[in-house]
């Protein structure tokens, strides 16, 4: 008696909860790390779920007249040129089912363009930045945090490609924000939430070994959650055999 009682408990309660829950992965790094490599992995080998994936970038703050004069002024590397909080209220509603608009960003004209990206709530969530680990709010909704651990001789030299091909900045400039800006916010706020992380990925997209680790985890915590609501019963198996 006494213990069929215990063991109905969690399985209506707190374990239906915390199993509905989308199951929500932080990927940081400095920029031009292969963040986008790593997670557009992920999604590709996840391809059997539904998997959404949100970009920090989408949550710059829009530039005022003045800051735009003086754009090369500006530090896109520092955490306050986020809006953290509207960044925090999408993953909440996100996490609890509900769906939201998502900027979209425009890397050319320093602002949010319309109409807004909507995206439905999802079992997986990947959320994507340089400083996703910085804000413990964000911190706490994720269920796993990866690093994109690359050398910045290699984030250099992607960063030039990129800056001057897609977004037909010139090489002067490029190499101006990134000893005036980019590095420093990389020592200074990026590199230290590297503690935070589950799994830290040498080499980034390179590293396959390591992305299918991650995704041989993804899919474990995804079939318990999928078992769990097919037979809701079998958290009690599961917390009976752990004790
Ligand atoms: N940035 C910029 N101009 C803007 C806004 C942002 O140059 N108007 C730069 C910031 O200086 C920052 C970088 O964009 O260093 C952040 O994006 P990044 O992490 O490089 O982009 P991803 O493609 O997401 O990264 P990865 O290459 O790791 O996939």
């Amino acid at each position: 008696e006494a213990r069929n009682s215990e063991v109905d408990r969690p399985t209506t309660s707190a374990a239906d909860n915390v199993h509905k829950q989308p199951f929500v992965i932080g990927v940081a790094g400095g920029a031009a790390s292969g963040k986008t490599t790593v997670c557009d992995m992920i999604i590709e080998q996840l391809r059997d779920q539904r998997v959404v994936l949100v970009n920090q970038d989408s949550f710059y703050h829009n530039l005022t007249q003045e800051e735009l004069t003086r754009v090369h002024e500006y530090n896109f590397d520092h955490p306050d040129a986020f809006d953290t909080e509207q960044l925090l209220s999408v993953m909440e509603k996100l996490k609890q089912w509900q769906a939201v608009d998502i900027p979209k960003y425009d890397f050319k004209s320093y602002k949010k363009v319309f109409p807004a990206r909507r995206v439905n709530p999802s079992d997986v969530i990947i959320l994507e930045g340089i400083l996703i680990f910085h804000d413990p709010h964000i911190r706490d909704l994720m269920n796993m945090k990866i690093f994109v651990d690359t050398d910045a001789d290699v984030r250099l030299a992607r960063r030039i490609r990129r800056d001057t091909v897609e977004k037909g900045r010139d090489i002067g400039t490029v190499l101006d924000q990134y000893s005036k800006f980019v590095k420093p916010a990389f020592d200074d706020f990026i590199l230290p939430t590297k503690k935070y992380a589950d799994i830290i990925i040498p080499r980034g997209g390179d590293n396959h070994v390591a992305i299918d680790l991650i995704v041989q985890h993804i899919r474990t915590k995804l079939g318990q959650h999928d078992l769990c609501k097919i037979y809701p019963n079998l958290y009690v198996i599961q917390s009976t055999f752990q004790i």
